[in-house]
């Protein structure tokens, strides 16, 4: 026998039952972002490998580890992409919306690839939601940011979340802190993981990710950027905490918030839910103040979060309303009766009903089975005596000369007098 294939592992299969949950995300976010401001983009599933290695980083996981990363028949080395935010700021530099009034907004729903460990919450093509404000550093983006997101989880009912924020500084801050940071980890290096010590050079403040007993008491120890921040770092940090604090929205300070990606700048931010597992991060996001010059643009600040749609899905409470039932069953008793049944179902559809007619030659009582099953309201019913509309809360009967009246009629029992 001829062996059944399988999707490729941590991928996943969306079966019409779970379309609904995610169209009400989708409906809400683009509620609520476009609400603000925001206008969708959809960049391609793949780019130039470059974007990725120049953007989110080449000492990074993704980068070193999780990309799909692929020759096409031109030679050239494409990547599925594993974010949204270099494409994004790809995408402002080639169309020049530096041009458009600043900051310029931009929101997406979209699947990304990583290749990853797969398990609950964990895939290896993804959904995110995501948002980008970019071209302007006003502390206010940060806080609207954060406060979008935090809104939008919340009218998802993604039950008890956290948000854990902290500031990088910009790149001289974080360069002078990670010499500070190297030496630290240098001075107590017989303590640390061996992958921790491996990478003192390469990316010293992964440190603070590290679950080895060893590592977290030299990282309990160890000097924190948080007290580093000076100047307009420091200026720009009060002001989004300020802003935040305003507003009522509840914040942890955590000094080892690491994002996995380089090109975060200032605020980072992440909301996790405890009603996640081990992958407790539902969303997150950050300033990006440096990436649209290193992608070759004009130098320009920006901010933005991605939050995952498997992972909202497992943590939120609420779910959406079931999907709406069929208007109208058009059963018949044969093929010569089909073209009128076709000719019924069309002018119910484009009287903006949802209809449907027999697909698979059942007997007529198996139709009317069939419609009972699918929760149809009418059944139109064509036999050799001509055509009746049948009533299926009442089953009463009543005859019906076109498909105008059957129209006529069923929209009537939809808004009573
Ligand atoms: P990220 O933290 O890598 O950030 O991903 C954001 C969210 O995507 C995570 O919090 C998680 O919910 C979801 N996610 C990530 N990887 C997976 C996976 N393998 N399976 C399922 N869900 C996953 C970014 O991607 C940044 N681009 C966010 C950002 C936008 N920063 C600034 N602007």
């Amino acid at each position: 026998m001829t062996q059944k294939l399988q999707a490729p592992r941590g991928t996943y299969d969306v079966l019409p039952d779970q379309a609904a949950a995610r169209r009400w995300i989708e409906h809400t976010a683009e509620r609520l972002l476009e609400g603000a401001g925001y206008r969708r983009i959809e960049t391609p599933t793949f780019e130039a490998t470059e974007l990725f290695a120049r953007g989110v980083g080449e000492s990074t996981d993704i980068v070193q580890k999780e990309m799909y990363t692929f020759q096409d028949a031109g030679g050239r080395s494409l990547t599925l992409r594993p974010e949204g935010t270099a494409p994004v700021c790809r995408a402002y530099v080639d169309h020049g919306m530096q041009k458009l009034p600043q900051p310029v907004k931009l929101w997406y729903l979209s699947s990304f690839f990583r290749y990853e460990r797969a398990q609950a919450g964990r895939y290896r093509q993804f959904w995110q939601v995501g948002a980008e404000a970019i071209g302007s550093d006003d502390p206010a983006v940060d806080a609207e940011a954060i406060l979008l997101l935090h809104e939008l989880l919340a009218e998802l009912g993604v039950g008890d979340v956290r948000l854990r924020l902290s500031s990088l500084g910009t790149a001289a801050t974080r360069a002078a802190y990670r010499e500070e940071l190297q030496s630290h980890l240098r001075a107590h290096a017989d303590r640390l993981s061996e992958e921790v010590r491996g990478r003192i050079d390469l990316n010293p403040l992964r440190a603070f990710d590290s679950d080895h007993p060893g590592t977290q008491e030299v990282m309990a120890t160890a000097p924190r950027l948080l007290d580093r921040l000076e100047g307009e770092d420091a200026e720009h940090f009060a002001q989004v905490r300020a802003l935040l604090d305003a507003e009522g929205v509840a914040y942890q300070l955590d000094h080892g918030l690491v994002r996995g990606l380089d090109y975060y700048t200032r605020t980072v931010f992440e909301f996790t839910s405890d009603a996640l597992g081990a992958q407790s991060g539902v969303g997150g996001g950050g300033r990006y103040d440096g990436l649209i010059q290193q992608l070759g643009g004009p130098a320009t600040a920006g901010i933005g979060w991605a939050a995952g749609i498997e992972r909202i899905l497992l943590a939120a409470e609420q779910r959406p309303a079931p999907e709406p039932v069929v208007d109208l069953y058009v059963a018949y008793d044969g093929p010569e009766r089909r073209r009128e049944a076709f000719v019924v179902a069309g002018e119910a559809r484009r009287a903006g009903m949802s209809a449907q007619l027999e697909l698979a030659g059942r007997s007529l009582k198996g139709q009317l089975r069939h419609a009972a099953r699918l929760e149809a309201r009418y059944v139109a019913i064509l036999d050799g005596e001509g055509m009746r509309l049948m009533d299926m809360e009442t089953h009463e009967q009543q005859d019906v000369d076109s498909a105008a009246a059957v129209v006529a009629r069923v929209i009537k029992g939809r808004h009573p007098a």
